[in-house]
C-alpha cells in the first residue's frame, strides 16, 4: 500500500460520499474562515443555519469589519464563545487595514491574524489557496494516530508538530483542501472517537490500528 494508493482511495471516497456543506460550495477564504471558526466548538448541524445567516448578514470581509457590535453579537447568539465573534471582527479589520483587503495565502502568514491558530491556518491555506499543508484538528489526530500508529500523547502541546510532520508528506499535492476535508469527514464517520466503524472504512486497508486490532488504543490522550 503506497501513499499514492491512499490518496486515490481517500479522494475517490470523498468525491462520492463527502458531505455537501454550504461552506464547501466554493473556496472563498472568507467562507472557509468563518465556517472553521464556527466549527471549532460547535457541531456541523448546528453551525449550518448560523453560517447561512452570517453570510446573508455580512456577505464580505468588509461588511464584517464595518458591522456594529449589536448586529455581530446577534448573529452569533446561541453559538456561544463570543470571543470567537469578536476575534473574527478584529481579524476582518486587520485584513482591511493591514493587508488592504488582500488575504495572505500561506498558513505561516495566516497565523498573524487574530484568532487563527495552526489548525485554522492550515484549513484556509489548503482549501482556499491550495497550499500543500495539513490541517491538524481532533479529527486528524484521531485518524492519523490510527493509520500510522502514532502513540504520542495528543494532550501535550508539542505533539502537534509530530503529527504535522508525519502528515505533511501524505497530503495530496494536487488537492490538499479536499484531502484535509476528507480526513474531517472520515473522522466524523468511520473513524469517530466513539462508535467508530473501521471495518467499513474506505481506508481500512491503510488503517494499521484496524489491521492489528488496536483501534481502541488510539489516539493516546492523557486525562486533563
Ligand atoms: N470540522 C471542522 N472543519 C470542517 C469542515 N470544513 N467541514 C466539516 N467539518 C469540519
Amino acid at each position: 500500500a503506497t501513499i499514492r494508493d491512499f490518496r486515490r482511495t481517500l479522494l475517490a471516497w470523498y468525491d462520492q460520499e463527502g458531505r455537501d456543506l454550504p461552506w464547501r460550495q466554493d473556496h472563498d477564504p472568507y467562507h472557509v474562515w468563518v465556517s472553521e471558526i464556527m466549527l471549532q466548538q460547535t457541531q456541523v448541524n448546528t453551525v449550518i443555519p448560523y453560517y447561512q445567516n452570517f453570510m446573508a448578514t455580512f456577505p464580505t470581509v468588509g461588511d464584517l469589519a464595518d458591522a456594529d457590535e449589536a448586529t455581530l453579537l446577534k448573529a452569533w447568539q446561541g453559538l456561544g464563545y463570543y470571543s470567537r465573534a469578536r476575534n473574527l471582527q478584529r481579524a476582518a479589520r486587520q485584513l482591511v487595514t493591514d493587508y488592504q483587503g488582500k488575504w495572505p495565502q500561506t498558513a505561516a502568514e495566516l497565523t498573524d491574524l487574530v484568532g487563527i491558530g495552526p489548525y485554522t491556518a492550515g484549513a484556509i491555506a489548503s482549501i482556499a489557496f491550495g497550499e500543500v499543508v495539513p490541517a491538524v484538528d481532533g479529527n486528524a489526530f484521531r485518524v492519523f494516530s490510527r493509520l500510522l500508529l502514532i502513540d504520542d500523547d495528543i494532550a501535550k502541546p508539542q505533539t502537534r508538530k509530530v503529527f504535522e510532520q508525519a502528515i505533511q508528506p501524505i497530503v495530496d499535492p494536487q488537492r490538499p483542501g479536499a484531502f484535509n476535508q476528507a480526513i474531517m469527514d472520515l473522522g466524523s464517520s468511520y473513524m469517530r472517537a466513539k462508535n467508530s466503524d473501521p471495518a467499513h472504512s474506505p481506508v481500512k486497508a491503510f488503517d494499521a490500528s484496524y489491521q492489528t486490532g488496536r483501534v481502541a488504543d488510539f489516539p493516546v490522550k492523557t486525562k486533563a
